[in-house]
């Protein structure tokens, strides 16, 4: 075989540069620069003139990846310096005391920084680099002593299998730690696939990230969608690094992972307002978090206060709230949903459960009702995740009275005394009467609701009022109600019917996406009602669409635009329409707030310590039209920059790129017209 020569030795090194550049484009930043097929096409030249020659395969190729022999069990290692654990707050009282002990400590009646991050919900894991080149990777085990995995870890492309050499030189071994995470879209995907193979499904992400990491076959684990999120490194005694926000600066330059949530903080009451913004962000977030971890952020603090047995004194795990709770069940009713759907519903003993009182919680369909076999009386545990409807996770079996007696689920609806009925391979029971008063209460509240139409004061008592006076048969009624007809209604005073017509007459503007919304189409949420709304533009667009202008749309599935075409084809459906606009329903054409925002057409990058985290600032800048990359260039309209800017302002400044602080961004929403 041909010596390789210089120059396919350069091609090389070219195209391992490349491939190193484009993962970190795709999987750390978010930011892919080339297609799939591009992406293809040099990673297989890669791997062609690895295969001629072999001689010049490194360890640190992204060839390398894959393709370690199977192993028959992990080794033990043993970790240089110990992997901690934290103690944790559950309340902010708790935390305040947390930061008075932190404070006394260090002597000092000022201020902490703090730096605030989620607490994710994976598998701890350790990388050591020695000059640079990843050598060794393991578990977290028992925090002295882990599992080596490190043919596994290789094979995510988070994880760089070589830093810089600036990096290498100034720290010859450098342990960097982290968590690996399955998002929970992936994990879902994942679930689909293995049922799909007629294997068990796995239970939640985190357990799914666990298994995929400890498999014997690496393979398994690269086909895995695993993600390495960078936290810290084992060594605070390192030259020129003195804070825990400069050491994630350095991973975040290496190509590590970082989320973008961190963000830095003074005091007990900015660790407050970090953990209120991160609550509020929990629900979007595609991963799973169970708390926020608080970090003493100046090493030399950090090494004042030092640890008592296996957690630190300068850190802490502020969790959220427990979201299960124990009541019992006064009795189980069933609920006619607007789509006809009969659900049975435990009414329980008032709990509270993360912070709210919940006093009714869904069994789901027949099928859960006997599984979880919940009877009145029981005691049971119930859960509630974030705005997802409380639920019964399971029954206290041992405390049930011997006189309870099995719900039996019911043979006609409970509102109208129809008959139900339940489609072959459907869970659900349905009452099919179109003016059952349940399910014209629940459209009619669905229709009036925020997201929907945005009338205020329609709530459920007002709408069974209408509904039984016979006011209202279906949603566009609500645009020939006069205030005669509204005040022999129970509780309705002059002043209430007037604010009520009002509300009714200021939503006939009800922007496309939100009057799709409103219809209640089987299928079309908030989500899918904006992505038909900014694809059709308008109304006669969308209701003429066929089934494969509707499929065609990324987010919109065969069932939905089946559920899409049933309902414009519905004679009822075509009448209240009409109907509607007859009652001066105004049918706008779409305004998307890329065209419209106050922040449409700029590019915005984000650097340094702002006092929320930086996802929140993305969330407001996005909202209002405007883009966030992850690199300054000459296409950036605004660098938004906090304290500590690092290399992003020096190019900004460069580039003469406007550079604003959180103030700037405040004055630009308020002042640009909209
Ligand atoms: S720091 C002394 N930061 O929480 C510092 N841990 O009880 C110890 N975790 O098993 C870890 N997110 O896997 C840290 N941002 C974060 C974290 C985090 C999740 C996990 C970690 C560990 C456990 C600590």
């Amino acid at each position: 075989m041909a010596a390789p020569d210089e120059k396919i030795s350069a091609e090389l090194k070219k195209l391992r540069a490349e491939v190193n550049r484009h993962n970190r484009l795709y999987y750390v930043d978010d930011n892919p620069a080339i297609s799939d097929a591009e992406y293809d096409r040099l990673f297989d030249r890669l791997l062609e003139i690895e295969r001629r020659f072999p001689e010049l395969v490194t360890p640190e190729s992204p060839s390398q990846r894959v393709g370690a022999p199977v192993s028959k069990k992990f080794e033990t290692v043993q970790h240089r310096v110990q992997m901690l654990s934290l103690s944790k707050v559950t309340s902010a009282e708790e935390f305040a005391q947390f930061d008075r002990r932190v404070k006394e400590g260090l002597e000092t009646s000022g201020e902490i920084d703090y730096i605030t991050e989620p607490k994710l919900d994976g598998l701890a894991v350790e990388l050591v680099y020695e000059h640079g080149l990843f050598v060794l990777g393991s578990t977290r085990g028992d925090g002295k002593a882990g599992e080596n995995i490190t043919v596994n870890l290789r094979t995510l492309p988070t994880i760089p299998l070589r830093l810089s050499e600036e990096t290498a030189k100034r720290y010859p071994l450098l342990e960097v730690r982290g968590e690996v995470i399955m998002k929970k879209s992936a994990f879902a995907r994942l679930n689909e696939t293995l049922a799909a193979d007629n294997l068990p499904p796995l239970a939640n992400p985190r357990n799914a990230a666990a298994g995929s990491l400890r498999q014997l076959d690496s393979s398994v684990t690269a086909s895995r969608p695993l993600l390495f999120y960078a936290y810290g490194i084992s060594d605070t005694n390192l030259a020129s690094l003195d804070r825990h926000q400069s050491v994630m600066a350095l991973l975040h330059r290496e190509g590590f992972l970082i989320n973008d949530f961190i963000a830095s903080t003074t005091g007990a009451e900015g660790a407050e307002t970090a953990f209120e913004s991160l609550l509020a962000a929990r629900q979007r977030l595609d991963y799973e978090i169970d708390g926020m971890v608080v970090k003493v952020d100046r090493f030399h603090q950090q090494t004042i206060l030092g640890q008592i047995s296996r957690a630190p004194r300068w850190a802490v795990a502020w969790k959220f709230a427990a979201e299960t709770a124990q009541t019992v069940v006064e009795e189980i009713e069933f609920s006619v949903g607007r789509t006809g759907v009969i659900t049975p519903v435990a009414r329980l003993e008032p709990v509270r459960v993360s912070g709210v009182t919940v006093t009714h919680a869904s069994l789901h369909n027949e099928d859960e009702l006997r599984r979880l076999d919940v009877r009145p009386g029981d005691t049971v545990t119930v859960r509630r995740a974030g705005d997802v409807i409380p639920e019964v996770v399971e029954v206290d079996k041992d405390r049930r009275a011997a006189s309870t007696k099995a719900a039996k689920f019911p043979v006609e609806c409970p509102s109208c005394h129809g008959a139900l009925t339940r489609t072959e391979g459907e869970a659900a029971h349905r009452c099919l009467n179109p003016a059952c008063p349940a399910q014209l209460e629940g459209r009619l509240f669905h229709f009036a609701s925020k997201p929907g139409f945005d009338i205020e004061g329609l709530g459920g008592k007002l709408a069974r009022q209408l509904i039984d006076n016979e006011l209202v048969k279906n949603p566009a009624d609500l645009f020939f109600l006069t205030k005669e007809q509204l005040l022999p209604l129970d509780l309705m005073a002059d002043k209430k019917a007037q604010n009520l017509l009002d509300a009714i007459d200021h939503s006939r503007a009800t922007p496309l996406p939100r009057l799709i919304y409103a219809l209640g189409i089987p299928g079309v949420g908030e989500a899918a009602a904006g992505l038909l709304a900014a694809q059709f533009e308008t109304f006669e667009r969308f209701e003429t669409a066929s089934i494969e202008e509707l499929t065609a749309i990324d987010g919109i599935g065969p069932n939905i635009a089946v559920g899409i075409g049933d309902f414009f084809a519905n004679e009822g459906n075509q009448s209240m329409l009409k109907r509607m606009r007859e009652g001066g329903v105004q049918f706008p054409v779409f305004q998307s707030p890329a065209a419209t925002g106050k922040l449409a057409g700029k590019t915005f990058v984000i650097t340094g310590t702002l006092s929320q985290p930086r996802g929140y600032f993305k969330n407001l800048i996005e909202e209002h039209g405007g883009k966030v990359a992850s690199a300054v260039s000459t296409k950036t309209d605004y660098l938004l920059s906090g304290a500590d800017a690092g290399s992003k302002l020096t190019k900004a400044q460069k580039l003469g790129t406007t550079v604003i602080d959180e103030s700037g961004l405040e004055q630009l929403l308020n002042n640009t017209n909209d």
